[in-house]
């Protein structure tokens, strides 16, 4: 089976992760630190806080942000479940906005002044053009858990140009792995003590009269990032600009092998804008059908994703009475095709014949 997404692991990563095992050091320690200060020094952001997932990185952003009861805060309908659960793990309620047809991401021209909070998700890599938004939240989140590696005129993604909070995944199908991991980047001195706190009980350690003395001054969790895993993190991190480069090369080369397919090809980053590129998600006539053959014929495809307001738990949302015409429209014949950065072209070459030839049995 070729998947939709998959790691890249070379001896490099493996000594790396071998030699924090055979330290003093497997929880969260100095490898953490070192990972962070290399997340700061690639994207630019003044702090990087490691979290043990994108999902308790948002959960963190979240509550340093002070969202809580009361607060609605608005995402796309077309994203993993945890862009609109984080607010609902600090009280708040997830409200939707309908997505731009030529980006995918959340419409911005709809963030308008009744607008009081945002997790602006970059789907599938491609960053969301915050700096047009008509209005600016009270507290802008960016979910870039599809797109370390992208590029906008204002910088790499997590440099919060436009945010308060910027949180990455490190998830194997994602642009670099620490198996199960994520960060949150902020340019906010608070928000990064804040959010520091938080992924470790809510504990403050500044100094006391004893050395073993600290407070919990409130309740946090355990969301802490492993040395083990930040030390696959910082050998990952140092291929970045061949991992991106890798997936944009194989992104250009489905467009070329694609065209003329009766598909919709996914929308490209303008010009002086990098993609992430964690996806190549296409639209395609008889989604079903083509999804099961070409599983059938050994390709993984995936769908990204049963948009949020599908869901049983999101009976808490407004549907507004026209729905979300433009999410359910691109979901309607959404299909993940490969892309990782160890895809051969030989093996691009047999997705696209596969392609091919199922396209035509549903014609
Ligand atoms: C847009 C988005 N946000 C958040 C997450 C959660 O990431 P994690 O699995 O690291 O918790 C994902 C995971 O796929 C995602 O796609």
């Amino acid at each position: 089976m070729i998947p939709y997404g998959r790691q890249s692991i070379d001896d490099s990563d493996v000594e790396a992760v071998t030699r924090v095992l055979r330290s003093d050091w497997l929880t969260t320690g100095p490898a953490v630190e070192e990972f962070e200060r290399a997340v700061c020094s690639y994207t630019g952001a003044r702090h990087a806080v490691a979290f043990n997932s994108a999902t308790s990185a948002l959960h963190g952003a979240c509550h340093a942000t002070g969202l809580g009861t009361g607060d609605v805060v608005h995402t796309s309908p077309l994203t993993f479940m945890a862009s609109a659960n984080c607010a609902r793990y600090v009280g708040a309620r997830p409200a939707l906005l309908d997505i731009d047809e030529a980006t995918w991401n959340i419409d911005v021209t709809r963030v308008d002044a009744a607008v009081d909070a945002l997790v602006a998700v970059d789907y599938a890599g491609l960053p969301v053009d915050l700096s047009v938004l008509p209005h600016r939240p009270r507290v802008v989140i960016q979910d870039s858990s599809h797109a370390l590696g992208a590029l906008t005129p204002d910088g790499p993604v997590g440099n919060c140009a436009h945010s308060d909070v910027t949180v990455f995944s490190f998830h194997p199908v994602k642009p670099v792995t620490t198996a199960e991991g994520g960060m949150a980047t902020t340019n906010d001195d608070e928000l990064a003590a804040r959010m520091r706190r938080f992924r470790s009980h809510g504990i403050d350690r500044s100094p006391r009269a004893n050395a073993w003395e600290y407070d919990a001054v409130e309740v946090g969790y355990n969301y802490r990032l492993t040395d083990v895993q930040a030390a696959l993190g910082i050998s990952q991190l140092a291929r970045i600009e061949q991992f991106s480069l890798r997936r944009n090369e194989i992104a250009a080369r489905y467009r070329d092998l694609l065209a003329g397919f009766p598909i919709i090809l996914p929308p490209q980053a303008p010009t002086g804008w990098r993609h992430g590129y964690h996806l190549f998600a296409v639209r395609v006539p008889e989604r079903a059908t083509v999804f099961r053959r070409l599983r059938e014929e050994g390709i993984g495809v995936q769908v990204h994703y049963v948009p949020v307001h599908h869901h049983t738990v999101s009976a808490d949302i407004e549907i507004p009475p026209e729905g979300f015409p433009v999410a359910d429209r691109v979901y309607d014949g959404l299909i993940s095709l490969p892309i990782y950065a160890d895809l051969t072209d030989a093996e691009q070459d047999t997705v696209v014949a596969t392609l091919e030839r199922v396209l035509a049995e549903v014609r």
